[in-house]
């Protein structure tokens, strides 16, 4: 049996998810990487990493949180660090967007995060340790058109953070999020130029943010920060302070 402990990074296949993934096996953990539909991708990933436990699951369903469970449970690694990260988003405004992409992101952005840390922190309280991170976004704070839903999602898991945060602290366990701002990833890609340059001028720094500027403060999360929890820690390049 491996002495690592485990790390598990939902939506490790792509983006921030893969970049954290990355830190924190840097870090020294086993990391969980899971993948919902991009298989080749997360393979890959195991085979840069050298170890790793391979999850797949869709996460916009609660089966898909059971089976995670199951197979973090039957691994026998101690769980140390859960990332909430794994994410979809649909732009719409309000008075055109569908009760099914609704559905759709309550289901991946917030219900399941309930779910899937209910059901691993049991794991955790038998060790008296661990770590979770949910990555939150600036949208959760500050609002953006077309992102009524979203917005909506992120700002519950926030809370969702201060409340787990005040239940788990008497087991040793440390709770918090981490909210990016504008990420260059696939989720921000086929943002219309107008909308990218109207967002650009919004943000000090003047560029948008890299996955692995993201998961560097996770990797702090994940490893120290012994006296920080039940925060947001909001990382846009000066665009919002919190
Ligand atoms: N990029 C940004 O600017 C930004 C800003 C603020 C917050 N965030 C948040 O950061 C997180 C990562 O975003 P990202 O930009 O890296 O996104 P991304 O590149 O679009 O990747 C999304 C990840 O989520 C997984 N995922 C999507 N639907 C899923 C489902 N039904 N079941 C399981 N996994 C699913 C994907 O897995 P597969 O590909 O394997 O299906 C993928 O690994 C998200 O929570 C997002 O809301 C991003």
């Amino acid at each position: 049996m491996s002495e690592k402990k485990l790390a598990l990074v939902t939506g490790a296949s792509r983006g921030i998810g893969r970049a954290i993934a990355k830190e924190l096996h840097q870090k020294g953990f086993l990391i969980g990487i899971h993948y919902n539909s991009s298989k080749e991708s997360a393979e890959t990933l195991l085979q840069e990493l050298g170890d790793g436990l391979l999850i797949q699951a869709d996460l916009s369903t609660i089966e898909g949180c059971d089976k995670i469970y199951e197979e973090i449970k039957n691994a026998k690694i101690p769980l140390e660090v859960l990332v909430n990260n794994a994410g979809f988003v649909k732009d719409n405004p309000i008075f055109n967007a569908s009760l099914e992409e609704f559905d759709q992101m309550v289901n991946i952005n917030m219900k399941t995060v309930w779910y899937l840390t209910k059901r691993l922190m049991r794991l955790m309280i038998r060790n008296r340790s661990g770590r979770i991170i949910n990555i939150s976004s600036i949208i959760g704070s500050i609002g953006n058109p077309t992102q009524s839903i979203y917005g909506m999602t992120k700002a519950a898991i926030d809370n969702f953070t201060k409340t787990a945060a005040m239940e788990m602290a008497e087991y040793g366990i440390l709770v918090n999020s981490v909210a990016p701002g504008f990420i260059d990833t696939d989720m921000t890609k086929d943002l219309p130029d107008d909308h990218k340059k109207m967002i650009l001028d919004r943000i000090p720094l003047k560029r948008m943010g890299k996955p692995e500027e993201i998961a560097e403060v996770v990797g702090f999360l994940a490893t120290s920060g012994s006296y920080i929890t039940g925060t947001v820690i909001h990382v846009n390049g000066g665009m919002y302070g919190g």
